[in-house]
């Protein structure tokens, strides 16, 4: 079989992520291979394609999509070109894995769902942290029933960042950032969390700006109800100078936390048997599957896995969606300083279309 044909547009910081987990899946398997990219920065460009041994080398988007056939394009853009390169991308044949935020809005979002009915091809969201070992044993602990209901989840991204890191000209801004440490920081754990906890019906939030020179919040605080009857408690800082990316879910049987900072491995998870269910959950904890990384590497496995069985690559556009419609949420409550439902995030409402809705409301 020969090999798909990937493409990276956008080769700064995360790029080399993507580029060293392709590599290595083009190692193991052969069926991947990296044959273009581009940047509008030409320094950047011919570092990268010198790095990683890509022949195609072009100066925006456009270029690379007339010049190269690709079966999977990677966009690593800064959020606010995500949607332009996607859509594009797709018309031009091509499936896509997006980095985190795929969108700035529930609006744009909805325009890449309706693109991939369209254009027959798929958009993916880079969500590194539901592939790792101890996120599927949780989604285990929980499928089988030995975890029992869960009751209770902390989601904690309490990150540091100074001013100096807002220099960036797109960090901090509503228009191309969509939001502050909610929508930039905190997405990998909401996202986690809401992969476990699943349908959310109710959020009552506030954010603040605390500390930081910047159009968004630097933190937000949030109250979470789901369907299952869980509650979550969420809180975004990047204000915090001890850091730390912390879950904790309080299921009838047992509690499972993580703690860890940008990536986990098994040993950052903790388990703790309710009484009486010592064995049947440490068995069932340690029977899980084990020793895989929250890196993009597992989920773009993943993501070759199903294009070779021809499925929507994960994290497939109807999983992605809850959660940028709860960090929607989040500001909606914010700003309007009430409970919000899923069903007021619709076109009609003002956060649809703008994260920070006619606010910000500080
Ligand atoms: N999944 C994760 O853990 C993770 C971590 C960090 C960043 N990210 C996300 O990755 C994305 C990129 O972040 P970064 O830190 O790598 O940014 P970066 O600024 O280091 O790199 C972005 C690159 O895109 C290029 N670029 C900008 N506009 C372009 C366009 N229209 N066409 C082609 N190239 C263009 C820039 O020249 C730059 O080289 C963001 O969406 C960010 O949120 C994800």
């Amino acid at each position: 079989m020969k090999p798909f044909r990937a493409a990276i547009v956008g080769t700064g910081n995360i790029a080399r992520r993507h580029a060293e987990s392709l590599r290595r899946i083009a190692e193991e398997t052969g069926e991947v291979a990296l044959v273009a990219a581009a940047d509008t920065d030409p320094d950047r460009l011919a570092a990268f394609t010198a790095e990683f041994g890509i022949e195609a080398g072009y100066a925006d988007a456009e270029a690379l999509f007339a010049g190269t056939e690709a079966d999977l394009v990677h966009i690593c853009t800064p959020p606010g070109a995500h949607v332009p390169v996607a859509l594009a991308a797709l018309e031009a044949g091509s499936h896509v894995v997006v980095e985190k935020p795929a969108t700035l809005t529930l609006a744009e979002f909805d325009r890449l769902i309706e693109a991939e009915k369209q254009t027959g091809r798929y958009v993916a969201t880079v969500s590194q942290h539901r592939f790792g070992s101890g996120a599927l044993r949780i989604r285990e602990l929980l499928r089988s029933g030995i975890a029992g209901r869960p009751l209770l989840a902390l989601c904690n991204t309490t990150w540091f960042r100074d001013q100096a890191y807002f220099d960036v000209e797109w960090r901090g801004r509503w228009d191309t950032e969509g939001g502050g440490p909610t929508m930039g920081h905190g997405i990998h754990q909401i996202d986690l969390m809401l992969s476990i906890l699943g349908e959310w019906t109710s959020v009552s939030a506030l954010a603040r700006q605390q500390a930081r020179v910047m159009e968004t919040e630097d933190l937000s605080l949030a109250h979470v109800e789901f369907a299952g009857g869980a509650v979550a408690s969420v809180v975004n800082s990047i204000l915090s100078p001890r850091e730390e990316s912390y879950l904790r879910f309080d299921f009838e049987h047992a509690t499972v936390e993580l703690t860890h900072l940008y990536g986990y491995t098994d040993a950052d998870w903790r388990v703790t048997p309710a009484p009486g269910h010592e064995e049947e959950v440490t068995a069932a904890w340690a029977a899980g599957p084990s020793q895989v990384r929250s890196e993009h590497l597992a989920q773009f496995r993943e993501v070759v896995r199903a294009l070779r069985d021809g499925t929507a690559p994960p994290v497939s556009t109807s999983d992605a969606r809850p959660t940028l419609q709860l960090i929607a949420g989040i500001y909606a409550s914010a700003f309007t300083r009430s409970a919000v439902r899923p069903g007021d995030l619709g076109p009609e409402s003002p956060f649809y279309r703008f994260m920070q809705g006619a606010g910000p409301v500080w």
